[in-house]
């Protein structure tokens, strides 16, 4: 099969588009032809490196999938389009779970084949596309359990960085759906102008707006209800003074590093929590879906690129030019 591996961690040059032994079929495992893998932040942290963490190389990349059953089990049929939920036992203590494609032991999707355990198979809702089904199992479904973990109701306020991000830009889209009034943070115009269309209340560019001054203006010098914060050292500060008394932060990313330095005092004085939050369960990717579907609302698909080309798309992500997210088309 046609695959992207990795042999060794690095710079855009160490994804090589090659020929690979297909998988072989093992005991309580599924084999999904993958019609579409859509590119996640994680590929590049695994592309990369990330010291004490492993993979075995050659290691292909890849962690949300969307394909095509090879062979039916239990309740599925051989056939049937399908979405990998990505969570598998870590192994390891104080470790809620490892990813299939990520650090671990299993191969992604940046292949025409892969291997998963039966158990993380779940049906593709017909409400989405082939190609829109593989962006919710990672950045969506992570949004979906932020939202979640924040217990916002309508009319709350909340604050979502990286508007343009993977899991910023389903953020925006499932909190306008729940009725939250949202702040938002980009860094261009083009930028701005979408994220207003996806439902953001207010979009500041933190090139042109200091977003602390923007959001306390924007709430009475109430603060917000809510930050969602994927971006990591750089905003965790921002995020935690903008909290209202008894406001909520909620992690899950480290974009710009992962070690911050907070204001404890603003923390504590306000009675605020920070939540951490790691992807999100099989159910609640399950319920994303319903609840997508009932609301009537799709992802944001910036871009399609051509497997051979996931170079292209990790150097556009890199280089934060999209807006929503990425995918590759691998075998449909
Ligand atoms: N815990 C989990 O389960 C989980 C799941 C999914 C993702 N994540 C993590 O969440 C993060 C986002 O993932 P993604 O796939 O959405 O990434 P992405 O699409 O590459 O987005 C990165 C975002 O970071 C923003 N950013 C970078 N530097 C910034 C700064 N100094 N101030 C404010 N914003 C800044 C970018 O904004 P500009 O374009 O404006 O620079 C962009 O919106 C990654 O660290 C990823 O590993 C964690």
């Amino acid at each position: 099969m046609k695959a992207v591996t990795i042999r060794k961690h690095g710079g855009l040059d160490v994804l090589s588009y090659e020929e690979v032994a297909d998988p072989v079929p093992t005991k309580g495992h599924a084999i999904v032809r993958v019609d579409y893998c859509a590119v996640n932040h994680l590929d590049i942290w695994v592309r990369k490196g990330i010291a004490g963490k492993q993979v075995s190389f050659p290691h292909i990349l890849g962690c949300d999938i969307s394909g095509t059953l090879v062979e039916g089990f239990g309740k599925f049929r051989k056939g049937e389009k399908v979405v990998v939920y990505p969570a598998v036992s870590s192994g390891a203590p104080r470790v809620s779970f490892s990813i299939i494609g990520g650090f671990g032991k299993y191969h992604g999707g940046y292949a025409e084949l892969v291997q998963v355990p039966q158990k993380n198979i779940v049906k593709k809702p017909s409400w989405f596309s082939d190609a829109e089904a593989c962006t919710l199992n990672i950045s969506y479904l992570t949004a979906w359990n932020m939202l979640e973990r924040s217990g916002c109701r309508k009319g709350d306020t909340i604050l979502i960085w990286g508007a343009n991000s993977g899991v910023g830009s389903a953020a925006v889209l499932l909190a306008h759906a729940m009725g939250l009034r949202i702040i938002t943070v980009v860094s261009n115009k083009d930028s701005e102008s979408r994220a207003r269309k996806l439902g953001a209340d207010l979009v500041v560019d933190r090139n042109k707006s200091d977003v602390m001054a923007e959001t306390l203006r924007y709430t009475g010098e109430q603060g917000v209800d809510a930050v969602i914060d994927h971006v990591g050292a750089k905003t965790w500060p921002t995020s935690i003074e903008v909290l209202r008394v008894g406001g909520k932060m909620i992690a899950c990313g480290t974009t710009t590093g992962a070690e911050a330095t907070v204001n404890i005092r603003a923390f504590y004085s306000k009675e605020a929590s920070i939540t951490g939050a790691y992807l999100g369960t099989r159910s609640q990717l399950i319920s994303l879906h319903k609840f997508m579907q009932s609301k009537r609302i799709r992802p944001i698909i910036d871009s399609v690129f051509e497997l051979k080309d996931a170079k292209l798309a990790h150097q556009k992500m890199e280089g934060s030019a999209q807006f929503g997210k990425m995918i590759l088309k691998v075998s449909s």
